[in-house]
């Protein structure tokens, strides 16, 4: 007999089928066992009756402790009095597998359910949000590979920092100092002239010191860029990134976001255009409700809270002060104190997404800013690591843009999760690299 799944044997009543899976519930009442089995589509109670089933399959179900591993056969049938809906009534029932009886019990603390991290992973939570997970990156691939970008892989091992270079984790590389990856802009920049429209989905890393709820020091980076894309146009794709996952995920998934107390109807909302602020301008709406910003200042979380908290949509906050941006990003002509840049910000609070920019693409303008940025922030460049990426300016450069997104902040926002940790199955952070 063919092994169904749930979802499958639902459609089934009045049949007899199997099903396989673990013990999700027990309970015993009157001579009849009642076991809740899970499997990846959904729960199914199987009701095994000592007169109805042979000795062993009773036997089997008397072991069969929570998240034993299990199969069943019998006939599924609505029924009102289970808690799933559906009831499977067993003509036989077998262990495959008999647990030792599980670690973790109802009411734990956050620290034990991280440390058990292996097998929380199979509680209703965690399940759903590891469905949403793959059908996010999904859907933000197959919007990309839709209008036409290549995916490449960029390496994790790197002599060059692509960000500030402050949160580098440093590794030996036979002997000389290397960095994990914390951004593979650089790579994809050299891709682009080849291949024109590029992404790379990878994890980026990142020692942040900071306990946050947005900070992971590993997390998956979907970095598109860009051949003869400005800031502007390359802001218009990434809205219609964010929103084509949105749509996708509430069109498509809504039982899985129904199961987490997500309101489709919020996803559905987001679509082009965002609401665009230049940093001048929200800068004077932050001052307007009472924060005593300077220009030039850098947002914090609370100023991050006070632009998005009651907004629908992601807005993008663009043109910030080259002072607090990296080296590799154009000054804006039009007001030489900013660089043509722009941060996409997740409604309520949810923090930054994207951050994106073009890319200065002219040597001799490359060498220069990068000779203040030395002189401005006290810093050296190892010119030698970068000698490759600066190369790229000198056969046949042309105007590029890209934007990284942080896919575990997308996840957290649409699913409107507590923590960053709950949106990648064994978060790294700095107090936690187990399981
Ligand atoms: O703003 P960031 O630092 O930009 C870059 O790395 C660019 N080189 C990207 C590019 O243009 N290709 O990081 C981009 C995004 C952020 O907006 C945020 O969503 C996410 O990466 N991010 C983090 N996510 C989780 N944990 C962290 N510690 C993160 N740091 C950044
Ligand atoms: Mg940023």
């Amino acid at each position: 007999m063919a092994i169904l799944h749930v979802s499958e044997a639902e459609k089934k009543s009045g049949t007899v089928v199997a099903l396989r899976g673990w013990v999700h519930r027990k309970r015993e009442s009157g001579g009849i066992i009642f076991i809740i089995l899970r499997d990846v589509t959904g729960l199914m109670q199987i009701a095994i009756k000592k007169d109805a089933v042979g000795k062993e399959s009773w036997d089997a179900a008397v072991l069969a402790a929570i998240e034993s591993s299990v199969q069943a056969t019998g006939t599924v049938d609505k029924d009102p009095r289970s808690p799933t809906g559906y009831e499977m009534r067993a003509n036989e029932f077998g262990l495959l597998h008999a647990s030792e009886p599980y670690p973790i019990t109802e009411y734990q603390s956050t620290e034990l359910l991280l440390d058990r991290r292996h097998l929380w992973l199979r509680s209703r939570k965690m399940v759903a949000v590891m469905k949403a997970r793959s059908y996010i990156f999904r859907y933000a691939r197959e919007f990309l590979d839709r209008k036409g970008f290549f995916e490449i892989t960029p390496p994790i091992l790197t002599k060059a920092a692509g960000e500030t270079g402050a949160n580098l984790f440093e590794t030996d590389f036979f002997g000389s100092k290397a960095y994990l990856t914390e951004s593979s802009q650089l790579y994809a920049e050299a891709m682009v002239f080849s291949l024109e429209k590029v992404y790379s989905f990878a994890p980026s890393f990142r020692a942040e010191q900071s306990r946050t709820t947005k900070h992971l020091a590993e997390y998956w980076h979907l970095e598109p860029e860009m051949a003869y894309y400005n800031n502007t146009k390359s802001m218009a794709l990434q809205e219609r990134l964010v929103s084509h996952i949105a749509q996708r995920m509430a069109t498509r998934h809504q039982d899985l976001l129904k199961e987490m107390g997500v309101d489709a109807d919020l996803l559905i909302k987001i679509r082009p255009p965002f609401r665009r602020l230049s940093y001048e301008e929200a800068l004077s709406v932050l001052n307007d409700g009472g924060f005593g910003l300077k220009w030039g200042d850098d947002f914090g979380v609370e100023h991050e809270k006070a632009l998005t908290e009651h907004e629908e949509k992601p807005i993008f906050i663009y043109n910030w002060p080259k002072e607090i941006k990296p080296f590799y990003m154009p000054i804006n002509p039009k007001d030489r104190r900013t660089v043509l840049c722009s941060d996409m910000q997740a409604p309520r609070g949810h923090g930054e997404i994207i951050g994106g920019s073009e890319r200065i693409w002219k040597l001799e303008e490359l060498v220069e800013r990068m000779d203040e940025v030395e002189k401005t922030k006290g810093i050296k460049f190892n010119r030698q690591n970068y000698q490759w990426w600066i190369d790229l300016r000198r056969y046949g450069s042309v105007q590029h843009s890209g934007f990284g997104l942080g896919i575990e902040r997308v996840i957290k926002w649409m699913l409107n999760l507590d923590h960053i940790r709950d949106a990648i199955p064994f978060p790294r952070m700095s107090n936690r690299l187990e399981p």
